[in-house]
C-alpha cells in the first residue's frame, strides 16, 4: 500500500511517499525567506507553498519509481496551522483525490508529530507519553493507540520553540533560532547559571508557560547592556536553554507519576536539541525515544504515517476546509 503525505501547515512544504510503513521518498522545502522578517509571514508562506508543492510531488513520485495511479491513500495536514498555508496542501490533495479517484484523509499536524517516532522505531509499545515540542506547540499526551490521545497539558502562552525563536531574535540570531541558541550554549564551559524563572502552573494540569521566561531574558539583556551580553552570549543561551529543559522535564516527570506510563517519546522541532535529548535520557533512561532530526521538524512522512495507521484502523475523514481546532 502506497500513502502520499502532504504537509504545508507553516513554513515547510513537504511531500512524502510511504510503502506500507517504509519511507520511499520524503522531500521538504524550508522557506528561508521568513528569516528576513524574524518570523513566518502567513501570506508569503502560502505563496511559497504554491510555488513548490507540485515540483516536490513530481520529484517524490519519480524517486519512488511509481505513477499517481499507484497511490492508495492521500494523507494531508488539515489543522492546526496557518489557514492559507494549509489550504494549499489541502487543495493539492483534493485535486489528486478527484483527478485520480484516490481515497483522502485529513491528518492533525500534532498527530503527525506523535506518529513520527514510529517511522524509525515501530516497536514502541502503547501506551506511551508524547512530549510534543515545536515552534507552534508544547504539549504532553497520553497515547493509547494511533488515533487515541488524551491531552495531559499544554502551553498557556508561547510554545518552547517560539521562546527559542523570540529569545534568539533578542540576541541577534536569525529565525528560526533554536539551533543557533543550542550551538551558542555549547560554547559555555563554566558552571555558573543565570536563574531565569519558568512559571510553575499546576502539577495537576501539567501546563507549560514560556512567555515569562522570554520577558525575563529581555529584562536581563536591557539591564546588563549590549557589550556585556555580547561577551556573555554563551552563558545567557545556556541558562535560557536549561530553564526550558527543566520545565519540560518537570512536567514529564509529573506525567509519568500521574499515569504510571514509563515510555516517553520526544517529538517536534525542538526535539532536535541534543542537550534536551541527553537530559531526558539521564532522567528516564532507555525508555525515552525520539526520531532522527529530519523527522523531528515538519515533514510529510509523519503525516503519511499517521494517515496510514488511521486507515488501517478503518478511520479516514474528509480534510477540513476551514482549518481550526487542536488535537
Ligand atoms: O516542528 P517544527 O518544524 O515546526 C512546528 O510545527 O512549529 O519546529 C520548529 C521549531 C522552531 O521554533 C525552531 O527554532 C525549533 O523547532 N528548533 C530547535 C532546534 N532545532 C529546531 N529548538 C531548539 N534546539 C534545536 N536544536
Ligand atoms: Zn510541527
Amino acid at each position: 500500500m502506497i500513502t502520499l503525505g502532504i504537509e504545508s501547515s507553516c513554513d515547510e512544504t513537504s511531500i512524502a511517499l510511504l510503502k506500507e510503513e517504509t519511507i520511499v521518498a520524503n522531500h521538504t522545502y524550508s522557506q528561508e525567506i521568513h528569516s528576513e522578517y524574524g518570523g513566518v509571514v502567513p501570506e508569503i508562506a502560502s505563496r511559497a507553498h504554491i510555488q513548490k508543492i507540485d515540483r516536490l510531488c513530481l520529484k517524490a513520485i519519480e524517486e519512488a519509481g511509481i505513477g499517481f495511479t499507484d497511490i492508495d491513500l492521500i494523507a494531508v495536514t488539515d489543522r492546526p496551522g496557518l489557514a492559507g498555508a494549509l489550504l494549499v496542501g489541502i487543495s493539492f490533495g483534493l485535486g489528486l483525490h478527484t483527478g485520480y479517484d484516490i481515497p483522502i484523509t485529513g491528518v492533525n499536524h500534532l498527530e503527525g508529530h506523535i506518529a513520527s517516532v514510529t517511522l524509525e522505531q515501530p516497536d514502541i509499545g502503547f501506551p506511551f507519553l508524547a512530549l510534543v515540542v515545536s515552534g507552534g506547540h508544547t504539549a504532553l499526551y497520553k497515547v493509547d493507540d494511533f488515533g487515541s490521545y488524551t491531552a495531559l497539558g499544554h502551553t498557556i502562552d508561547d510554545a518552547a520553540g517560539e521562546a527559542f525563536d523570540k529569545v534568539g531574535k533578542l540576541l541577534g540570531f536569525t529565525y528560526p533560532a533554536g539551533r543557533a541558541i543550542e550551538e551558542e550554549a555549547g560554547l559555555y564551559t563554566g558552571s555558573e547559571r543565570i536563574p531565569f524563572p519558568v512559571a510553575r502552573i499546576s502539577d495537576a494540569l501539567l501546563s507549560f508557560s514560556f512567555s515569562g521566561l522570554k520577558t525575563a531574558v529581555k529584562y536581563y539583556l536591557e539591564e546588563k547592556g549590549e557589550a556585556f551580553c555580547r561577551q556573555n552570549r554563551p552563558l545567557i543561551c545556556s541558562s535560557f536553554q536549561k530553564a526550558v529543559i527543566d520545565s519540560l522535564i518537570r512536567n514529564t516527570k509529573a506525567a509519568v507519576k500521574q499515569t504510571g506510563i514509563k515510555t516517553i517519546t520526544l517529538v517536534g522541532g525542538v526535539a532536535c536539541n541534543t542537550t534536551l535529548r541527553q537530559e531526558l535520557k539521564k532522567v528516564f533512561g532507555d525508555s525515552v525515544f525520539f526520531p532522527s532530526p529530519k523527522l523531528c521538524t515538519d515533514n510529510a512522512a509523519m503525516i503519511a504515517k499517521a494517515g496510514y495507521e488511521n486507515f488501517k484502523r478503518g478511520f479516514i475523514r474528509k480534510p477540513h476546509m476551514s482549518p481550526s481546532g487542536a488535537l
